[in-house]
């Protein structure tokens, strides 16, 4: 298991879902948590719950499409909690459907809060890892980010943030800094879009499983799993991936294989 102990993780939007889940996983992995949240009463749900569980937790209220908040929650962190030792860029957002129904205003902020919002906080983490040459960064991106599922603004920006991945790891590598990027596929939580398809159709997740060749759709903690490790000194040669976390979604296409050529060779 990853080892945390004396170290200082910040999550963004960890008020719910996979944010909520990394941050458990990372507090009960040793480390003391810092939560970027712009819903201030579940982002303090979370830090209560994981008060009572033993850890430190801290949480500020900040939109992080506002880059001065950002630095000053960042700057309020370092002071109170310690130097940050992984950064993970979570909160995100997306309910617009397809390019031709897609708002101008909607897609605005979907690239604003999922691609901007996620530079603010390297901008604000980056400099300060850089002077200790130490530190890590885990950026949650989206198995959309590399092929069609729908959400195109929120995809362009899952693609965005990928490249910015990569960027950070070639340029911050000589600087003792790490920066990986995960792709989940999908999760069962209560975001924007799934309320609107659980709604349309409550068994959404169960329907879903057979597009997933291990026949399910993730839980948060599968998540979390993963950011832990990439987040840690286990993954300490590790940096610029695009790790899939996706029960093999994007390994193949299991159902067109199983219903139209395993099936023709009856
Ligand atoms: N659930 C899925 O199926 C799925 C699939 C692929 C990728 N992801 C990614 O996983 C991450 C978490 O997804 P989730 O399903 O838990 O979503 P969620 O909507 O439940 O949680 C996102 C969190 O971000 C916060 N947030 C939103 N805008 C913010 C802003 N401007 N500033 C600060 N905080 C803000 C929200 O309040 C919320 O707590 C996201 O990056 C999402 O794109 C989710």
């Amino acid at each position: 298991m990853p080892d945390y102990s004396g170290k200082t993780a910040v999550i963004t939007g960890a008020g719910h879902g996979i944010g909520r889940a990394i941050a458990t996983r990372l507090a009960e992995d040793g480390a003391v948590i810092g939560i970027i949240e712009i819903d201030a009463e579940q982002g303090e749900e979370t830090k209560e719950l994981l008060r009572k569980a033993g850890h430190r937790a801290e949480v500020v209220a900040a939109d992080i499409t506002d880059a001065a908040a950002v630095e000053r929650a960042v700057a309020g962190f370092e002071s109170t909690l310690g130097p940050i030792d992984l950064l993970v860029n979570n909160a995100a957002f997306t309910d617009a459907g397809d390019i031709d129904g897609i708002a101008l205003d909607d897609w605005h902020k979907e690239i604003d809060v999922n691609l901007n919002g996620t530079y603010h906080c390297l901008r604000a983490v980056l400099p300060r890892m850089k002077a200790r040459h130490s530190g890590a960064v885990v950026n949650i991106s989206s198995v959309n980010g590399v092929r069609y599922f729908g959400n195109p603004a929120y995809s362009a920006a899952k693609a965005g943030i990928i490249n910015l991945t990569q960027s950070v790891a070639s340029e911050y590598g000589r600087h003792g800094v790490r920066c990986n990027a995960v792709l989940p596929g999908s999760v069962r939580t209560q975001n924007a879009s799934w309320e609107i398809r659980v709604r349309k159709d409550p068994d959404v997740f169960t329907k879903l499983a057979r597009w997933y060749p291990m026949g399910r759709v993730a839980e948060p903690e599968d998540i979390a799993k993963a950011v832990s490790f990439l987040g840690s000194d286990d993954a300490g040669y590790i940096t610029g991936v695009a790790l899939p976390v996706d029960g093999g979604l994007l390994a193949g296409m299991n159902v067109m294989i199983d219903e139209f050529i395993l099936e023709s060779k009856d």
